[in-house]
């Protein structure tokens, strides 16, 4: 997703915004700009490329003292990655800058009427349009024009506008984008990611759809955009800046992977009551009452979160007995699903702003549902469009590739397990037997983190395949699918995840010497079953890395990598065994020389359709 950072205060913008640009690298972007207001005029620099090339083109910027600006990091939507269609953009007098997240859909109709006015176009991007829109609009009150020309738009968009004017002025709005703004003593600072402001305040406006916001050195106002005067809420941020660095690790995926135990914990933190062997989810409250009468329940996710949602339609189904179905988002949305009063919608998302799950939730509540959400971005759009809900408290996820955010939904969705199990049909020493094993956890995924230097070396081994299939039954089989998804988004190797049984209808026709697979061989009542899937395997010659659990020697004659997990009950042990995957990615990732933390073609949040 694209990158937003402004600037209204009395320091020098420069370093405030490439630093804000920077932070949000890990988002994935393929150019960046910038705009200041300068005293002449507007000044605008900005080209294909990272963020450090942008630096590099405009280091004697730094220190002239503008004190009004915007910047901006492009995902190339409209237009290929090119200077022209790089932000910022501006109307065709240079009279105001604008930098855009989201999509205007019926540019090209307001493109088409505005050049038959005579307006010249310098990109190919939908953002153009708005900036010309609202430079037509432009006198002598930036925010009116804002309003009026985005009253005009169809689509999504957060934004930040300056006009060369009116220095210490500085707008923003938004409508399915987020925005949020960093309140200080004297200074503003509006960007598209909390992460990107915490460096300066804690202080933060989450900013509603079709909301506008004039900041200004002295203070903000902030209205709809049909001018109604609102005040917003401002919250605290939670975690700190050291969040966003790497803390000794070459890579974010890495230093999160190693995050696990405590945001595990920190998930689980308040809410797990062993001794009652209950969890208590407060942001579930309200809708208590409806929970006890629930006949059916629809987890809607994407990607990874997706899988995170089948490990709970597994533990869920076993513990709670309550039918689950686990939907796409993106197919969610378009067809026509049955929600029957007694249905009830989780939505779950890291980032909290996936434009298909937004969609589906909001498909789901027109239809009257309620609809919950399970989110790790406090402020997200998805956070607060639904009824209720709980949050990860992973801290922020830097790296592209999703690893302790599916952690934390697990053990969020775990916990649901326990509260709607108990509510149902398990008794009260069943939860306790669950809650105990929940608490366990993250001690143990400190001990299989300590197999980091094995996996690296059966990384080394396998480095240079380029395909590998991934099985699991049961709770592993959305591991399988996990652990594929993985390393085919950081290492570029092709990956299939399947339910291990399901190999012999189709996929083994694929297995030679040259396709290894990773086999989740857990201790569970269909251990066995796995067995007899190795052994499909072995025989076509293919080789295996199994992920088994400690104290199974009967496997290493199977298998020609053994990496372990401690004892777990079964429902829990997608939080274990999924850990060997995260870094056995990672590593051969690493082998291969790719880019881990931001890899090609990926967004850390995928805000378009
Ligand atoms: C994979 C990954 C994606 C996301 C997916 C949904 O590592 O990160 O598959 O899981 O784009 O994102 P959220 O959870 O933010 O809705």
């Amino acid at each position: 997703m694209c990158g937003i950072v402004g600037y209204v205060g009395s320091k020098d913008a420069y370093p405030i915004l490439l630093g804000g640009l920077s932070v949000l690298e890990y988002r994935g972007y393929d150019s960046a700009g910038i705009a200041l207001v300068n005293g002449k005029g507007l000044e605008i620099h900005k080209d294909k490329g990272k963020v450090d090339h942008l630096r590099s083109i405009t280091h004697d910027v730094a220190g002239r003292g503008c004190t009004t600006g915007i910047a901006h990091t492009r995902w190339a939507t409209h237009g290929a990655p090119s200077k022209h269609n790089a932000h910022p953009h501006t109307d065709q007098h240079d009279r105001i800058a604008l930098v855009h997240n989201g999509i205007i859909e019926n540019y090209s109709l307001l493109k088409e009427k505005m050049l038959k006015e005579g307006i010249k176009f310098r990109s190919e991007t939908d953002t153009e349009v708005l900036a010309q829109l609202i430079g037509k609009y432009y006198e002598k009150d930036l925010a009116a024009a804002v309003r009026r020309a985005l009253l005009e738009v169809d689509g999504t968009f957060g934004i930040a506008v300056i006009a060369h004017d009116r220095p210490g002025v500085l707008i923003g709005a938004r409508r399915g984008s987020p925005l949020v703004v960093g309140v200080a003593e004297g200074e503003l600072f509006l960007a598209s990611d909390a992460s990107a402001v915490v460096a300066h305040t804690k202080d933060v406006i989450y900013l509603k759809d079709n909301n506008l916001i004039e900041l200004t050195p002295e203070g903000f106002d902030t209205t709809t955009l049909d001018n109604k005067k609102i005040s917003p809420e401002i919250h605290t941020i939670e975690w700190s800046v050291d969040a966003l660095a790497k803390g000794g690790f070459d890579h974010f995926m890495l230093k999160e992977i190693f995050e696990q135990p405590e945001t595990i914990y920190n998930a689980m933190r308040g809410r797990l009551l062993v001794s009652e062997g209950v969890a208590r989810l407060d942001g579930l409250n309200l809708v208590l009452p409806e929970l006890r009468g629930i006949r059916r329940l629809v987890l809607v996710a994407c990607g990874t979160s997706w899988h995170a949602a089948l490990v709970g339609e597994y533990m869920i189904e076993e513990i709670a007995g309550i039918p689950v179905e686990v939907e796409y988002a993106s197919e969610f949305r378009y067809r026509n699903p049955i929600i029957e009063p007694d249905t009830l919608i989780f939505v779950i998302s890291q980032s909290g702003e996936t434009a298909d799950t937004l969609a589906a939730l909001r498909e789901a509540s027109y239809k009257g549902a309620t609809v919950l959400g399970i989110c790790n971005v406090v402020g997200s759009s998805i956070a607060r469009e639904t009824h209720g809900g709980v949050y990860l408290h992973a801290g922020p996820e830097i790296g592209v590739a999703s690893t302790k955010a599916f952690t934390s939904q697990l053990t969020v969705l775990a916990l649901l397990t326990l509260l709607l199990g108990r509510m149902r049909r398990i008794s009260n020493s069943d939860g306790i037997a669950v809650a105990k094993a929940l608490e366990a956890i993250p001690k143990q995924v400190r001990k299989i983190l300590r197999q980091n230097d094995t996996i690296r070396e059966i990384a080394k081994i396998y480095a240079k395949h380029n395909n590998f299939l991934y099985l699991g039954r049961s709770y592993n089989f959305p591991v399988a699918l996990e652990g594929a998804l993985k390393l085919k988004e950081i290492s570029y190797v092709h990956a299939e995840g399947y339910p291990a049984a399901e190999m012999k209808h189709g996929p083994i026709a694929l297995i030679d010497q040259d396709m290894p697979s990773v086999v989740l061989a857990i201790k569970d009542s269909i251990y066995d079953k796995v067995i007899s899937n190795i052994q499909e395997v072995k025989a076509r010659g293919g080789s295996v890395i199994a992920v088994a659990t400690e104290g199974d020697r009967e496997i290493e004659k199977h298998a020609r990598h053994v990496i372990y997990i401690p004892k777990i009950i079964p429902m829990l042990s997608p939080l274990l065994s999924v850990i060997p995957l995260q870094l056995l990615a990672y590593h051969i990732a690493a082998q291969r020389g790719c880019e881990i933390d931001q890899p090609r073609n990926l967004a850390k949040s995928v805000t378009v359709e």
